[in-house]
């Protein structure tokens, strides 16, 4: 399963891409916001910054919700790196969007899925990725992991190329779930994925070795 860090902070991403585990990044205007990068000019250095530290894909999202302003924004976006997939929402001028940018060669991630028949729709239409937004499904009591094993069910019946990129994730039970559920990706915090190194008994472990080593070795 492929790790993605879903944020815009460059600290974040090249800590991630530092511990060697890392194959892209996702951000939206959200996430964006909280940087405080605003201005086209300055959202469109800070993805070229993003895509100058990561080797993998990185999710640019457009904010127009009309079909010929989200074509406009997505081909300027595409234009800025090679690594640049362009985020659409999951709206019916989204879905032509797909269907436009998939004919042009043009990566594309389709944002803000919340069923299998948006997912089916995406895929459809020639998406690259889908993202099903697991956490935000949790928080309203429905299960985000069933989700995206319905969505592997109907991918695999018709062998659909478009990857499956959890997202929303929130902590390292969903990156496990995710993964054995078969998910293409997950997109989650550092904290998540730094999470996944914990385990008391590795703690008391390599103290019980370092404190032997240095017994014989004093
Ligand atoms: C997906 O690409 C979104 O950026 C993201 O995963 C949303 O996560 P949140 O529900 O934690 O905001």
């Amino acid at each position: 399963m492929k790790f993605f860090i879903d944020t815009a902070n460059l600290k974040e991403i090249q800590e991630a891409q530092d511990l060697g585990v890392l194959d892209g990044v996702t951000t939206n205007p959200s996430l964006m916001a909280k940087e405080g990068i605003s201005g086209k000019n300055n959202v469109l250095k800070h993805y070229k910054a993003i895509c100058d530290i990561v080797e993998g894909d990185v999710s640019a999202e457009v904010i127009a919700t009309d079909f010929e302003g989200m074509i406009r924004e997505g081909e300027e976006l595409a234009e800025l790196d090679e690594k640049i997939v362009v985020k659409i929402p999951m709206i019916k001028d989204g879905v032509k969007a797909l269907k436009y940018f998939s004919e042009k060669g043009i990566k594309t991630n389709c944002t803000l899925i919340f069923s299998a028949g948006q997912a089916l729709l995406a895929a459809k239409a020639g998406a690259s990725y889908v993202s099903p937004f697991i956490g935000r499904l949790d928080d309203i009591s429905f299960d985000g992991i069933q989700l995206i094993e319905q969505i592997r069910t109907i991918y695999d019946n018709y062998g659909f190329d478009t990857e499956i990129l959890a997202a929303s994730v929130r902590n390292p039970i969903h990156i496990i779930r995710c993964a054995e559920v078969g998910s293409d990706v997950m997109t989650g915090p550092l904290s998540a994925m730094l999470a996944l190194l914990n385990h008391p008994l590795t703690d008391s472990g390599l103290a019980k070795f370092l404190a032997d080593h240095a017994k014989t070795n004093a």
